[in-house]
């Protein structure tokens, strides 16, 4: 298996996050190599290999793939890999070795499953990508996502719009954070923001104070919040203690959780703070003018879609595509079928989660 150096790794996701911008949105069907014209027992084992709980999205989507598969005669497979990659290694193997005949994967490290990929594909398994696209491998034959560049796009224009909203005419001075480096979506929410924010840096609108303004500097290993905390602590007592922070990038909800507490242990006044996955506590600090922003990426569609592709998997049909070409995983382009994210403030917080049944009661 050829795997990418950092370098590679970060050149393959960077021609991902380009592509991404010329998606057409084309809608199309395409047939899985493994299952062409033909379907499985409808009573399979399918796996779903997830990688650890960082966020809520992934704990319902543990939920909803259990009764979604059971539900529909299956046999589900799912499994969290908390103990890190290996564990995910193990657990992809032992679902080829069960016989799954789809196997579903949000990868930890999108590099480091090409072994069992392999073999996955060899006993004649479909390989789904989930959430986070594999990377590095022929062995992945379809990709279903919400889409990952403009989660990002829409953080920086949140970024922008609370800033001018609330914080006076600028400049304004801001922090960057991005999330694991591992995990293949961290780069292209931090791109989808940077093509909005480096304009802003250019000309002066934006100032980023600590001069941290890299991938590299602004990750967060394992998307932690103690991780985001602390370097939240560094910067504040490095580049704030005599200037105001006015705003903060943050890739998702628990970060940006972790960004406020330390603000608030700083004695500082709040910036405005970006996130993502409508997580409920963020969404209560939404309605408290506290956290400024998050991105609505309903869980419910996003297995839905997945469910409908073993479905037809399983029927021996073809399988719906909307993004055919934008996806290069490094050594092949991965049919893709993506979900539109929605940006979700104070202002729409009220009408965004109508018909989901945690956040719908909490918000009106
Ligand atoms: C998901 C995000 C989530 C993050 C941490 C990403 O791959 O797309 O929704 O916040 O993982 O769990």
């Amino acid at each position: 298996m050829k795997v990418f150096g950092k370098a590679g790794k970060a050149a393959a996701v960077a021609a991902i996050a380009a592509l991404a911008l010329t998606g057409c949105g084309r809608s199309e069907t395409t047939t899985g190599g493994a299952t062409e014209g033909g379907g499985f027992e409808q009573n399979a084992s399918i796996g779903v290999a997830l990688p650890q709980k960082t966020s809520e999205n992934w704990v319902l989507a543990e939920k909803l793939f259990n009764d979604g598969l059971n539900g529909a005669g299956f046999k589900a497979d799912v499994q969290f890999a908390n103990g890190g990659v290996s564990e995910q290694q193990n657990q992809v193997s032992a679902m080829v070795t069960k016989g799954a005949k789809v196997i579903i994967v949000g990868a930890i490290d999108g590099t480091q499953l090409g072994t069992q990929l392999k073999q996955a594909k060899d006993a004649g398994a479909t390989v789904i990508a989930y959430d986070r696209l594999l990377l590095n491998t022929e062995n992945v034959d379809y990709y279903v996502a919400y889409d990952n560049f403009k989660v990002g796009e829409l953080q920086g224009q949140a970024l922008l719009e609370g800033l001018q909203e609330k914080k006076g005419s600028g400049p304004y001075n801001i922090e960057l954070f991005a999330g694991s480096p591992d995990d293949a979506n961290a780069k292209v929410f931090f791109d989808g923001a940077m093509s909005v924010l480096q304009p802003k840096i250019d000309d002066g609108t934006l100032k980023v104070v600590s001069g941290q303004t890299n991938f590299e500097q602004a990750v967060t290993q394992g998307w932690k919040a103690e991780n985001a905390q602390r370097r939240a602590d560094t910067l504040l007592t490095g580049s704030y203690t005599s200037e105001p922070l006015h705003g903060v990038l943050s890739p998702n909800d628990t970060l940006a959780r972790a960004v406020l507490t330390s603000v608030k242990a700083a004695g500082k006044e709040l910036p405005i703070v970006t996130g993502q996955d409508s997580e409920v506590e963020s969404v209560k600090s939404i309605m408290a003018n506290e956290q400024y922003s998050t991105i609505n990426k309903d869980t419910r569609k996003l297995v839905e879609h997945a469910l409908t592709m073993v479905k037809d998997l399983q029927a021996g049909k073809e399988l719906e595509i909307n993004d055919p070409n934008s996806y290069n995983n490094g050594v092949k382009t991965v049919p893709a079928y993506l979900l539109e994210p929605v940006i979700v403030t104070a202002e729409n917080v009220k009408t965004a989660y109508t018909d989901d049944p945690v956040l719908g009661p909490i918000t009106k």
